[in-house]
């Protein structure tokens, strides 16, 4: 066969032209193969180790890139560059997610949706790794593992398990107000570019003259929220598990760039003695009422990944991502996954993730982390002779500048339980009884009897308590909806 010359030469990873692609080297054109054929072995060995493990949450997404421009000044709360002027676009990358189902998971699942972001900030990356949903079932990282494996597949009988989830956010009350956004119309948006998103916890942000203010992110769809019921779901599931990756990277493709715009609430540092609900508990809202969103900019995506493994897959949003201006708060949620994110892409990427391409700030890097597996970057201080600090051979230095106001703590260090300022039922009860509509509330009775199916009584029993502490009409709906469904189970019988 001769060569096609326009088309670049096949070679082995280690650059020698490939000769055939086509045969295996072999002793007699029988086989067996030979033990020198090299080339067989190295394509066999890079697929044995295509895979890396997928993320422990969160493991199914759709991701495109974009950009983010300010539209209103909020220096006075953040010296953060991003914010630094009306106009002011940053590049960014935006992965949407489900939470509970493994890579092959079928995208139309009734799931809260992740919802992260990463800016390439010229002074770093600044990650915003938040959910579909303003608040989150747990309020205490003690609890998240032990709340992902109820979420997860039983281990004997390797389903997933209603009993395991009722009995849990049974027992853990504050979990019910994230549970009746699930089970509302937004757990089951038609796709990710028809839901808001939110950075959830309490942040903080610093201004020049050093003052710290709290602060809510939010993203409003600019597309308007569209849902699916679960029959309409089940439906499309039939037809396709891919009707996200479908929709957004085919509107992207088109060139229907997908917008939203960012807002923040905003809380004066010492308001948070003063509020009736604690600011800082994950499972709580700030009222719009109390603090009103005001708005910040938009975000479009316009950009599909070339390579999906590359550049979604291999994305690493971390909380711990964050630049001048912006600040953690004590929310306990957000200072454990502080930790959490770059310890496991350390393990599902390896040591030196940050220097993946996609995950590179856009900004100069400097330095004095060393050597380590797959370090293919050399040095980053910028001088072969300053590989240690202090040194006096021109490395990177510290810049006193970027030093965050103090942060005012008070208390015993102790094993302590959340401050309860309001009580768990006080939130949804505002979201069932004001915010949902008629039509709206029979939907949720109708989802939660739905996930209630194959639950053990007694763990039903008990939570549906918690339901009639919201409000008794919430309870009682849930009690109609399973009646309903025994009702038609039995007739189909
Ligand atoms: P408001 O009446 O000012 O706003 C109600 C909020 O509820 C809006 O943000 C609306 O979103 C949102 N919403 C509507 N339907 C649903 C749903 N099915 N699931 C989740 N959110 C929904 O209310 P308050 O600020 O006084 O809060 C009342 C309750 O609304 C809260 O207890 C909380 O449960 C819920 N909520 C509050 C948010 C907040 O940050 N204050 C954010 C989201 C929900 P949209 O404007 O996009 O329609
Ligand atoms: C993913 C831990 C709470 C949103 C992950 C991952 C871990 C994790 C280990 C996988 C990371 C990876 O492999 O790249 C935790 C812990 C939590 C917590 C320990 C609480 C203590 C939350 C909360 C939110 C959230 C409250 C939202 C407000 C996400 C999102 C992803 C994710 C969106 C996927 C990020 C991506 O697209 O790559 N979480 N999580 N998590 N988590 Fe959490």
């Amino acid at each position: 066969m001769t060569q096609d010359r326009s088309r670049p030469r096949l070679t082995t990873t280690a650059g020698a032209p490939i000769a055939s692609n086509q045969h295996s080297e072999t002793a007699g054109d029988r086989g067996p193969v030979l033990m020198q054929d090299y080339q067989l072995l190295e394509k066999l060995a890079h697929q044995n180790r295509e895979r890396i493990p997928e993320r422990v949450v969160h493991a199914k997404g759709w991701g495109a890139f974009g950009t983010f421009t300010v539209t209103q000044d909020i220096t006075r709360y953040s010296c953060a560059s991003i914010f630094g002027q009306v106009g002011k676009a940053t590049p960014m990358l935006a992965r949407f997610s489900t939470v509970a189902g493994e890579m092959g998971a079928a995208d139309h699942e009734r799931d809260v949706r992740g919802f992260a972001l990463k800016f390439y900030t010229d002074e770093g990356n600044w990650d915003l790794v938040g959910n579909n949903t303003p608040v989150f079932f747990v309020r205490d990282p003690l609890k998240f593992p032990d709340f992902i494996h109820t979420q997860k597949r039983h281990p004997r009988t390797n389903l997933r398990s209603a009993t395991a989830m009722w009995d849990f956010w049974g027992q853990v009350p504050e979990s019910l107000h994230q549970v009746t956004i699930l089970m509302s119309d937004r757990g089951l948006p038609q796709d990710p570019t028809f839901m808001d998103g939110f950075g959830s916890h309490t942040y903080s942000f610093w201004n020049t003259d050093g003052e710290r203010f709290w602060v809510k992110f939010h993203f409003k769809t600019q597309q308007g929220h569209r849902h699916y019921t679960n029959a309409q779901a089940a439906e499309i599931i039939g037809h396709t598990r891919e009707g996200y990756q479908e929709a957004l990277f085919g509107k992207i493709d088109r060139g229907e760039f997908p917008r939203w715009k960012m807002f923040v609430q905003i809380m004066p540092e010492l308001d948070a003695e003063k509020t009736p609900y604690d600011p800082f508990d994950l499972t709580k809202v700030w009222p719009h009422g109390d603090y009103p969103l005001i708005e910040v900019g938009e975000f479009e995506l316009n950009r599909n990944a070339d390579n999906y493994f590359a550049q979604i897959e291999q994305a690493a949003f971390s909380p711990s991502n964050k630049v001048r201006g912006i600040g953690y708060s004590p929310d306990k949620m957000l200072q454990a996954r502080v930790f959490s994110y770059a310890d496991a892409h350390r393990y599902r990427l390896g040591t030196h993730y940050e220097h993946l391409p996609v995950n590179a700030p856009k900004c100069p890097v400097h330095h004095y982390h060393k050597d380590g597996q797959m370090n293919f970057y050399g040095q980053v201080t910028g001088s072969t002779d300053a590989y240690y600090e202090p040194n006096s051979r021109g490395g990177a230095v510290e810049d006193p500048s970027f030093t965050e106001p103090p942060l005012r703590l008070a208390g015993v260090a102790a094993r302590q339980p959340h401050r309860q300022l309001i009580d768990d039922y006080e939130q949804p009860r505002a979201l069932h009884d004001r915010v949902l509509s008629d039509e709206e509330r029979a939907r949720l009775y109708r989802n939660i009897a739905a996930a209630m199916e194959g639950a053990d009584e007694d763990v039903v029993d008990r939570v549906l308590v918690h339901f009639d502490r919201i409000s008794p009409a919430y309870g009682a709906g849930i009690r109609a909806a399973r009646a309903e469904k025994a009702a038609h189970r039995h007739a189909a019988e």
